[in-house]
């Protein structure tokens, strides 16, 4: 005996930038070994034929937040690690909702509160900042950095949590000060008030109006506004959920003038149009999400991205209401108009998948591409690099092994999370996570869960290492 705990053998490892056949030896939730023929230890795993991945980092995930009067989010912090370990994820970053009126402590304090031993996989906080006070910009702020909160969103619409520009500036002057990441929602919030009023005035309720109230050009402006104030303000800025051209231009022009201005895609603006939304018996409420999926070329447009660099991070926006459920999609008034429908889609099992199989196995991206957008990038903006995000001696042993042939027809029963449905359902996929490891630890074996349902830990994130 080496004195390893597990051994992976025979596999295909590939990294952001690398790949190689080697062992894996892993001591005390660590890569302790890459090598040929490590030999035996307490648990040897096979992986011949298979590749074996970094664990995905999925940076963008809404777990147990509240959502409006009787509506629920349909995962939390149990169900949404337990369906993202299934997904080949060994980390996510859900978002601390501020509500206003409270304090940051408050809201990380309640959140903690909610993943206390209820996680599968690792987590780390994101901060959601929704009331803009002295207090909290001057010292609550900087000293959330200090401890590891090292990024924050903010919001340029919805209703209780769109700041003003004054107020995003402030926002980015206290994260340039503590050198922290700032995510910004890019959207014009009075124009979609005024398109939602019109297009309701003219009778236009259903789901499928959600698209039309926030066409491209409301996200462009704001994408365009929000990179300006960063500019402005002298701080990196990450533009989450980037849905077609015109917004993904802007972030562009900005990185070719040397800006730090990065982007993040989503599966859901690969694979899904502004069509999803038009379904018979109110159907279409279930791919209602903002920015809304587009068209055909704004698809092509998310792949260009993600092939070419402008976006260094495809995460999944996981935001999970049920369909039929009279807490979900459709509760209270979401029958009478889009605008009540709650905003989100379910997606944080089946992004890698997506990607793995459209991507990878079609010739896309390759594998190293998408070990970056998915994990080691991920990683490196948010904080876990080197701990998490690789393969390498001393990392810790968050691993996906994959089996790059086998065919799934995308289901949702397939996913355990808390939904009803997900929005890619039928979909014929290349390339399944058949192992998810987390420090070690199984978590999810040949679709059987074995992880305890406490083994998943907060990370305390360095700052982002773009920043
Ligand atoms: O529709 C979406 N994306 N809901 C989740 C919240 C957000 O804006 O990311
Ligand atoms: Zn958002
Ligand atoms: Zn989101
Ligand atoms: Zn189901």
């Amino acid at each position: 005996m080496n004195g390893f705990d597990t051994v992976i053998s025979g596999g295909r490892i590939s990294t952001a930038s690398d790949t190689f056949f080697a062992d894996i030896g892993i001591k005390d939730g660590c890569i302790a070994a890459l090598g040929m023929e490590l030999g035996d230890a307490a648990e040897v795993i096979d992986a011949a034929g298979k590749w074996v991945l970094p664990g995905g980092i999925d940076g963008h995930v809404h777990l147990s937040q509240p959502s409006g009067e009787g509506i629920v989010m349909a995962d939390d912090f149990e169900t949404g690690t337990r369906s993202a370990a299934f997904g080949g994820n060994t980390t996510i970053l859900p978002f601390c909702l501020q509500e206003k009126g409270r304090s940051l402590h408050e809201a990380l304090k309640a959140y903690h509160a909610k993943a206390a031993g209820k996680c599968y996989i690792d987590v780390a906080f994101h901060l959601i900042i929704s009331d803009v006070t002295e207090t909290l910009l001057g010292q609550e702020l900087p000293a959330l950095v200090e401890d590891g909160y090292t990024s924050f969103k903010i919001f340029m619409t919805y209703e209780g949590l769109a700041l003003s520009d004054l107020e995003m500036l402030k926002v980015m002057e206290t994260a340039r000060k503590s050198r922290a990441l700032v995510m910004v929602h890019a959207e014009n919030y009075d124009a979609i008030r005024f398109l939602t009023d019109r297009l309701e005035q003219l009778g236009n309720t259903a789901p499928k109006f959600h698209a039309a109230s926030r066409p491209i050009a409301v996200e462009r402006e704001a994408t365009h506004r929000a990179i300006a104030l960063a500019e402005i303000a002298d701080v990196p800025v990450m533009i989450v959920h980037v849905s077609n051209r015109e917004a993904m231009n802007e972030i562009l022009r900005a990185q070719g003038k040397g800006l730090k201005v990065f982007g993040e895609t989503c599966p859901q603006y690969l694979f899904l149009t502004a069509d999803d939304l038009d379904g018979l018996n109110m159907e279409g409420a279930k791919y209602v999400c903002s920015p809304p999926p587009r068209d055909r070329a704004s698809q092509l447009a998310c792949w260009d991205g993600l092939e070419r660099g402008v976006f260094s991070i495809f995460s999944s926006d996981h935001c999970p209401f049920r369909y039929d459920d009279p807490k979900g999609k459709l509760a209270l008034r979401g029958r009478t108009s889009f605008r009540w429908v709650p905003n989100g889609i379910p997606g944080v099992a089946a992004r890698l998948p997506l990607l793995f199989s459209e991507g990878v196995m079609k010739g896309r991206i390759d594998i190293h591409r998408f070990v970056a957008v998915t994990a080691t990038n991920q990683a490196k903006m948010y904080g876990l690099a080197p701990r998490k995000g690789t393969i390498a001696i001393g990392s810790d042993a968050d691993i996906a092994i994959w089996d790059p042939e086998r065919k799934v027809m995308l289901t949702h029963d397939l996913l355990h999370d808390g939904a009803d449905y997900t929005p890619y359902q039928g979909m014929e996929i290349t390339g399944w996570p058949q192992l998810t490891m987390v420090r070690g630890q199984v978590v999810v074996r040949d679709g059987i869960l074995e992880g305890p349902k406490d083994h998943g830990m907060h990370v305390v994130r360095d700052r982002s290492a773009f920043v």
